[in-house]
C-alpha cells in the first residue's frame, strides 16, 4: 500500500490503474494522510496541451491522478471513435517524465457494464455550438467526467481553455450536482504555428495542415481589431467569416462571440469575451478560441 509520501515521492513511472476500486482506495488513502490530489483527465494521444496541465496539477497538487480513456459515449455514430489515434506505452512515458504518479486506464468495460443506462443530461449549455453538431457529446462527456469525478474523488481537476464549451459544461455539471472539486481551467497550448494542439491533428494530411493555422490568424484578426477599438461582435466575426472564406479547403461551420464563462452571445465586447470558432478541414473538425479583453 502506498502512503501518501510514497506516492507523491514516486518517479519514474507512474503508477497504473485499471481498476476503478483499487485507484478509489488509493487516491482516498492519500488525502487521509494530507495529500492534495489533483486529476487531469485525457483521452489520451498526448501531446503539450495535455502535459501541460499535469505540469500545473503537479505544481498545485501532492499527487496527481491522469486518466486515459477514450470515452465511447462522447462519440456519434459517424464519428472517428474507432480510428481515434491510442498511443498508450508512449502516454505513459510522457507522464513518467512530467511527474504523474498515478495513471488510471481503464477498459471500456470497467466503465460502462453491459447494462449501463444512466447518463447526465446537461441543458441550455450542451445544446449549442459544439452541441448542435454533435448532439450526444456533451451527454457523453458529462457522464464520464462525474464518473471519473466518483472514481478519482481529487481536489482539483485541469482541462484546457482550447475546449471552450466543455469548460462551461463540466463547472455547471460540477455545481449543479454538487461536486466538490474545484475546476481549473489552463490556457490553450500552440504549435509554433499558432494551430491549437489537437489529438487530432494527426488526421491532417500536408496540405491540411498547411492550411489549418488561418484559424488561428483569424482570431488573432479578431484581436487585432480589437486593439484598433472594435467592440462590434458582428464586425469582428465578418472579417473573421471573410479571412476564412479565401480558403476554399476550410468550411467554416460557427464563430460565436460569448460573455467569459458562459456561452450567452455577446453583441459588444465591452467585457472579457472569448471568440470561438469551429471549421472542418475535409474530414476533421478542427475547434478553437481565443479571450478578448
Ligand atoms: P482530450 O481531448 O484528450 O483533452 C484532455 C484535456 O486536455 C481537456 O481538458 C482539453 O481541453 C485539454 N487540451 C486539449 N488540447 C489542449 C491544448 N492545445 N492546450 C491546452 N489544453 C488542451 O477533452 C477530452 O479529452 C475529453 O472530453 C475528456 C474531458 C477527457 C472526457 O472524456
Amino acid at each position: 500500500m502506498h502512503n501518501a509520501s510514497s506516492i507523491a515521492d514516486c518517479r519514474g513511472t507512474p503508477r497504473v490503474f485499471e481498476d476503478p476500486r483499487l485507484l478509489r482506495h488509493a487516491v482516498v488513502e492519500a488525502q487521509r494522510q494530507g495529500a492534495k490530489v489533483g486529476l487531469v483527465p485525457t483521452m489520451g494521444a498526448l501531446h503539450e496541451g495535455h502535459l501541460s496541465l499535469v505540469d500545473a496539477c503537479r505544481s498545485a497538487c501532492d499527487v496527481t491522478v491522469a486518466s486515459i480513456f477514450v470515452n465511447p459515449t462522447q462519440f456519434g455514430p459517424r464519428e472517428d471513435l474507432a480510428s481515434y489515434p491510442r498511443s498508450l506505452p508512449r502516454d505513459l512515458q510522457l507522464l513518467a517524465e512530467r511527474g504523474c504518479q498515478l495513471a488510471f486506464v481503464p477498459e471500456a468495460e470497467s466503465m460502462y457494464g453491459p447494462r449501463h443506462d444512466t447518463y447526465v443530461d446537461v441543458g441550455a449549455a450542451a445544446r449549442g455550438w459544439e452541441g448542435a453538431i454533435r448532439p450526444t457529446h456533451f451527454r457523453g462527456v458529462a457522464t464520464v467526467v462525474l464518473k471519473l469525478f466518483h472514481i478519482i474523488p481529487a481536489d482539483c481537476a485541469f482541462f484546457g481553455q482550447k475546449d471552450y464549451q466543455q469548460t462551461v459544461v463540466v463547472k455547471q455539471m460540477a455545481a449543479d450536482l454538487d461536486v466538490p472539486i474545484e475546476i481549473r481551467v489552463l490556457p490553450t497550448v500552440r504549435e509554433s504555428d499558432g494551430l491549437a494542439m489537437s489529438s487530432r491533428n494527426a488526421y491532417l494530411t500536408p496540405d491540411q495542415r498547411a492550411v489549418a493555422p488561418r484559424l488561428w490568424e483569424s482570431l488573432q484578426l479578431a484581436q487585432s481589431l480589437f486593439d484598433a477599438g472594435v467592440r462590434d461582435a458582428d464586425r469582428i466575426q465578418r472579417a473573421m467569416q471573410a479571412s476564412l472564406a479565401a480558403e476554399p479547403q476550410l468550411e467554416l461551420q460557427y464563430v460565436a462571440c460569448f460573455a467569459e464563462g458562459t456561452l450567452c452571445e455577446v453583441e459588444r465586447l465591452d467585457a472579457p469575451t472569448i471568440v470561438a470558432l469551429a471549421a472542418r478541414l475535409g474530414a476533421t473538425r478542427l475547434i478553437d478560441n481565443h479571450r478578448l479583453a
